[in-house]
């Protein structure tokens, strides 16, 4: 088995493994849904029966986000990706891996920034019910200036799905290369990408 988060050199093909296809699907989902959850919650206003139940419940998923995300990101510097080498222009090679590295960024700046903000905050955070530690006091400064990088956070994360998804479509239907099938089950095995 290859020891490389992707790219299973051993039977030609440049794919990712089922692992990193699994962990890919699994944080889009969970970012997508983190977003739509972020913003559809604060647009109600208080006192509407369930709000706290939805704050609780991002705060619980955002939580699992930033510990996931810490392993995922550990699995991913140890197992470097092989880059395709020919077909693709380099400007556009490059501007993937920035897309990529700064989504990384923005799925650890994220959860991080949530719970600080929360922690200046006296609802603090509970993970599905479970009190966890306060980083901070009560400071409503503190928690304004955390939420208002959360909020940043959260428009360079749309900004950067939004030109990854565009990107995943145009190999698919545009260049009809195989990139979009290196993060599918099952993808690119019968022809390589290099
Ligand atoms: C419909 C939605 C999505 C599609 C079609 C899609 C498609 C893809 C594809 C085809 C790749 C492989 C690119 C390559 O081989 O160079 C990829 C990589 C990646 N995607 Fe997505 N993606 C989607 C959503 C997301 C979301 C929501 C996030 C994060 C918030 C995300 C984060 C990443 C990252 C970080 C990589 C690089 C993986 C690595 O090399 O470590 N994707 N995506
Ligand atoms: C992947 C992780 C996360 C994503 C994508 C995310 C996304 C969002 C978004 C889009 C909003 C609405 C922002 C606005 O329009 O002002 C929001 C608000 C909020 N988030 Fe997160 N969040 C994440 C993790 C967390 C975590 C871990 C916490 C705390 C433990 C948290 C606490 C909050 C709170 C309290 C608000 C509401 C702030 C207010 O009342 O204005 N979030 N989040």
């Amino acid at each position: 088995m290859s020891a490389k988060f992707g790219g299973d050199t051993t039977d030609g093909s440049e794919r990712y493994t089922s692992l990193a296809i699994i962990l890919h699907w699994v944080f889009a989902l969970l970012v997508i849904g983190m977003l739509f959850l972020g913003y559809y919650m604060v647009d109600l206003p208080k006192g509407t029966p369930n709000r706290a139940f939805y704050f609780n419940l991002h705060k619980s998923f955002g939580v699992l986000a930033g510990v996931l995300i810490l392993l995922r990101l550990y699995w991913r510097l140890t197992h470097p990706v092989p880059h395709i080498s020919t077909g693709i222009p380099r400007w556009t090679d490059k501007a993937a891996r920035w897309n990529h590295r700064l989504l990384y960024l923005c799925m650890v700046l994220q959860p991080a920034t949530g719970y600080l903000s929360s922690s200046f905050n006296k609802y603090g955070v509970k993970f599905f019910g479970l009190a966890l530690p306060s980083w901070g006091w009560e400071d409503a400064k503190l928690r304004d200036l955390f939420m208002n990088f959360h909020h940043l956070i959260s428009v360079l994360l749309v900004a950067l799905i939004v030109i990854h998804v565009l990107a995943a479509f145009k190999h698919l239907f545009v260049d009809r290369d195989r990139v979009f099938q290196r993060m599918l089950p099952g993808g690119a095995k019968e022809k390589k990408v290099v």
